[in-house]
């Protein structure tokens, strides 16, 4: 389609079918070369209708049968284009039989059936269903659905789909067929179909309520040893979810499977998740603690989906945050009961300010509910999933954990079954808890990042203490003007000795501008504020080198202990770049070094904390902040610091490194993550160090380690330096590795990101490297997407960084177009670089937007980048 003709979809546009369907049965018979699907659609009108006309969403299908009440249709009864196909004159009920043929194999984009190696499996949200029948797609159409799919049984002896399994056996020539019953209701996004020669391992998880499910986590064969964390984290995911929300499974199998090439990082599928390999595999040598953690998080999300989400889902994809939202919301605080609450907050806080907040500053800002689309595979933004997630966990801290689970409960016992909205999700929290929450609805429609300023006053005679409070929201696209949204802040006062003058309150900021009166404050206090980040908002709050130091000493919140100290950091950073900027060279804030060497000596803190405590805020959090982006200045400014603590420390680094060494055996636990990450945070200072043995330290760990965490950090480190062992490092690592899909992606994404001199060069080389593949999508995130988040090369001054992307940006749309988009949106930030990566950059969204045959998806993300 090209980008002229792409239709933009409004959501103030919703209406329901005139028809629902009352029942389905597909039959899919699969060969190598074609797949024929037969569908037989149980269609009744609704009473509130007298259409005669029937739309049906269908794409890249061959039509070869179709009936309606058994009698074929002849060619004036119905009309077929590239979108569909309409049925010009139906019944008040009738059954429609379809029979097309698709062809998987070709299937690039990944979206609808497709073939993953020697495997067949689906993709069907959010409008890939389309792709394998003719159907009404969209989410509030929920029906019950029996499947059968046959195919030849030595090729593909496991054959899956949704619900339970009904009935199996051998046919003729070869072949074998399963039949499936799923008997709840659901939308065409959640169907899915498996079939292949896959690996097992099988466990069952009894509910609350006695009933046994059999659980099974499949993948290839070869990687079949490395399900046991993913069943782990299942059955940990079950059981969090009867504890906490009183959810129980509500079916007698759950199957998840590991596919190597996939858009996305897994789908919750009703019964039949199919998951990216990096979110199933694993093993301590070839995953690393984060890999560990991802796979218990997204197991978790995509388990959470089964009541927030399929139970009740979306009437429509505007809605997306309504089961998106929600379920990151709960798949967050389900990783924070399973490790370290505080450290998981800080992780969830920072995608969401270098991630979201970002967005939120560019042509693509959004509401988490958006007004319209055009491709809706680019609304599953970090706005509809992070900040969404933030709305929820802000109506959470209103009503307290209580009262979101009556809300909760409310909401499934009015919605149970059905199609709903986010207003339906909103009100039932607030209807629980007596609360009225219509100003809270601007969360949902107006975009944009609030800020909040805070000023004080203390008055000592009268020991009163005064918060004065005032938000404003800069402009969004379409969105000039922004009415004051209702935000909870979470506020403490403490002394200057880290003593509690007043404990903590949820202040209701629902004004423009509003004062908080604290009474019997004895001393001038320290104010925490927005502790927990119980916000999605930036705080403009002066406060002095020492109140952040009291913070990040004493504050009762770990959040805002850390806050405290990346508040300082920044501060320091911006002052060097100020420096540079004006050709002087000074030395980083004494007072800074100083509090590092308070965190590094401290023997409260946990190593993990140590860990958090000790690193410098990111490139991306730090842009974020700045008005116009120099990158290579702020990367010298940050540089400058880093090495000054690694110098400073240099000892101690050393020191904590020995101590946090181990011979445990490896286990994915919160303590030895922690332990782990210090160790390689010290080591990470001590390879930038201006004297010592950093390097060989890094290449003495890379070649002993026992583990990937260990391995990949010290590689990562050597990956930057301009040494002879980064070569040897890299060499030997892709020797040892080269036969497993996943590690090969962390040698790609290691040297895509680093800062060393050659890195463009490398990338390129790379891109023709034959372990990169540029139809698998984890290849092209891992070489392509690093790349393109590369803060010094993608922005090399000559602009070949740019170039280099916009022309993979070229080649991938016409394979894969949402993975197209996503690399596309690299650029969406042009306009805040200085002037001249501001206009290179514009000119390669430029070329992109002249590309004939552009997809919607890219042309969206490059029309509505060049707008700003
Ligand atoms: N429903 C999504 C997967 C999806 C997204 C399918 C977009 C089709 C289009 C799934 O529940 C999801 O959100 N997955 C996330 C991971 C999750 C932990 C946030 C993903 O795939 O990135
Ligand atoms: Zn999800």
């Amino acid at each position: 389609m090209s980008d002229t003709t792409a239709t933009v979809k409004y959501r103030k546009d919703y209406a329901p079918t005139d028809f629902r369907i009352d029942q389905v049965h597909l039959d899919f018979f699969l060969e190598d070369e074609y797949a024929l699907v037969t569908a037989e659609l149980n269609f009744s009108r609704r009473t509130d209708s007298n259409a005669t006309k029937l739309f049906l969403d269908g794409e890249d299908l061959e039509l070869q049968e179709i009936y309606i009440d058994g009698m074929a249709l002849s060619a004036e009864q119905y009309l077929l284009s590239d979108e569909g196909l309409q049925l010009l004159d139906v019944a008040e009920s009738f059954v429609l039989k379809t029979v097309v043929k698709i062809q998987p194999q070709l299937n690039t984009s990944l979206s609808g059936l497709y073939k993953s190696g020697s495997m067949f499996c689906t993709q069907c949200e959010s409008l890939g269903f389309r792709r394998i029948t003719y159907y009404l797609d969209r989410p509030d159409v929920m029906t019950t659905f029996k499947v059968s799919l046959s195919a030849d049984k030595e090729k593909f002896p496991v054959l899956l789909s949704n619900g339970n399994l009904m009935d199996s056996g051998d046919t003729a020539d070869g072949r074998h067929y399963s039949e499936w019953h799923d008997p709840h209701p659901k939308p065409s996004y959640l169907f899915a179909l498996v079939a292949g020669d896959l690996g097992v391992l099988r466990d069952t998880f009894t509910t609350c309520s006695g009933k046994l499910v059999s659980l099974y986590v499949y993948s290839e064969h070869e990687n079949a040893d490395k399900l046991a964390y993913a069943m782990q984290s299942l059955i940990e995911s079950m059981k969090w979810d009867e504890e906490v929300y009183g959810f129980e499974y509500d079916l007698e199998i759950y199957n998840i499977v590991a596919v190597g090439d996939f858009n996305m990082g897994a789908m919750e599928n009703k019964s039949l998740n199919v998951f990216n390999t990096a979110y199933v595999l694993s093993s301590p040598e070839t995953a690393t603690d984060s890999d560990y953690e991802g796979i218990e998080g997204v197991i978790g999300h995509e388990y959470f989906h089964n009541y927030t989400g399929n139970r009740i889902t979306c009437r429509d994809w505007f809605q997306l945050t309504l089961k998106e939202g929600l379920t990151v919301f709960r798949d967050q605080q389900f990783s924070a009961d399973m490790g370290d609450a505080a450290l998981k907050r800080i992780d969830d806080v920072n995608v969401l300010r270098s991630v979201q907040f970002r967005e939120d500053m560019g042509p693509m800002a959004h509401p988490i509910r958006p007004d319209s689309y055009v491709a809706m595979d680019n609304f599953y933004t970090s706005t509809v999933y992070n900040k969404g997630a933030e709305v929820i966990r802000m109506m959470h801290t209103l009503v307290g954990a209580d009262g979101f689970r009556s809300g909760s409960d409310l909401y499934f016992e009015r919605y149970d079954g059905q199609a709903v909205s986010c207003d339906d999700f909103r009100l039932s929290i607030a209807d629980a808890n007596n609360r009225d929450f219509s100003q809270f609805e601007l969360w949902y429609s107006q975009a944009g990042t609030p800020k909040i300023s805070l000023s004080s006053s203390y008055d000592a005679d009268a020991q009163r203490f005064v918060l004065s409070c005032e938000q404003s929201c800069q402009p969004t696209p379409g969105q000039d003007e922004k009415l004051p949204f209702h935000i909870p802040l979470l506020t403490a006062l403490f002394d200057k000795d880290g003593n509690e003058l007043a404990g903590e309150r949820v202040l209701e900021l629902c004004e423009q501008r509003q004062d908080f009166v604290f009474e019997n404050i004895t001393t001038e206090p320290v104010v925490s504020a927005l502790r927990k980040f119980s916000a999605p908002v930036t705080l403009d709050f002066e406060q002095s080198d020492s109140d952040l130091q009291v913070l990040m000493s004493y504050d009762s919140d770990t959040f805002n202990r850390w806050e405290a100290g990346q508040r300082f950091a920044t501060r320091a950073i911006f002052d060097l770049m100020t420096s540079l900027a004006e050709g002087k060279s000074i030395a980083p804030s004494p007072k800074f070094l100083d509090s590092m060497v308070e965190i590094a000596n401290d023997k409260q803190l946990s190593p993990g904390m140590k860990s958090y405590l000790l690193c410098l805020p990111g490139h991306a959090a730090l842009s974020g902040q700045l008005d116009v982006i120099d990158p290579e200045l702020l990367q010298s400014a940050r540089k400058v610091l880093r090495t000054a603590v690694a110098d400073r420390l240099q000892d101690k680094f050393s020191e904590l490194y020995d101590a946090m060494s181990s011979d445990e055996a490896y286990e994915p636990s919160q303590e030895q993550i922690g332990r782990r990450r210090l160790r390689n945070v010290c080591l990470s200072y001590l390879s930038v160090a201006s004297t010592g043995n950093g390097v060989e330290m890094c290449a003495t760990q890379f070649a002993d380690a026992s583990n990937m965490t260990d391995s990949v950090s010290a590689l990562a480190c050597l990956a930057n330096l301009d040494v002879p062992q980064r070569q040897t490092a890299l060499s030997d690592f892709f020797e040892k590795w080269q036969d497993e899909d996943l590690v090969v992606d962390k040698w790609l994404s290691v040297q895509a990101s680093s800062s060393a001199s050659d890195t463009f060069a490398r990338v390129v080389a790379l891109k023709e490297h034959p372990a990169f593949d540029i139809r698998n999508p984890n290849k092209v995130r891992s070489l392509i997407r690093t790349f393109a988040a590369n803060p010094v090369h993608f922005h090399s001054a000559d602009g070949e960084g740019y170039r280099f992307v916009a022309d993979c940006v070229l080649e991938l749309d016409k394979l894969n177009p949402q993975i197209a988009a996503r690399i596309a949106s690299a650029f969406a930030q042009w306009h805040r670089y200085e002037p001249s990566r501001s206009l290179q950059m514009k000119q390669q969204l430029q070329r992109i937007s002249e590309q004939d045959k552009l997809s919607p998806d890219t042309s969206e993300i490059v029309k509505l980048s060049l707008q700003a």
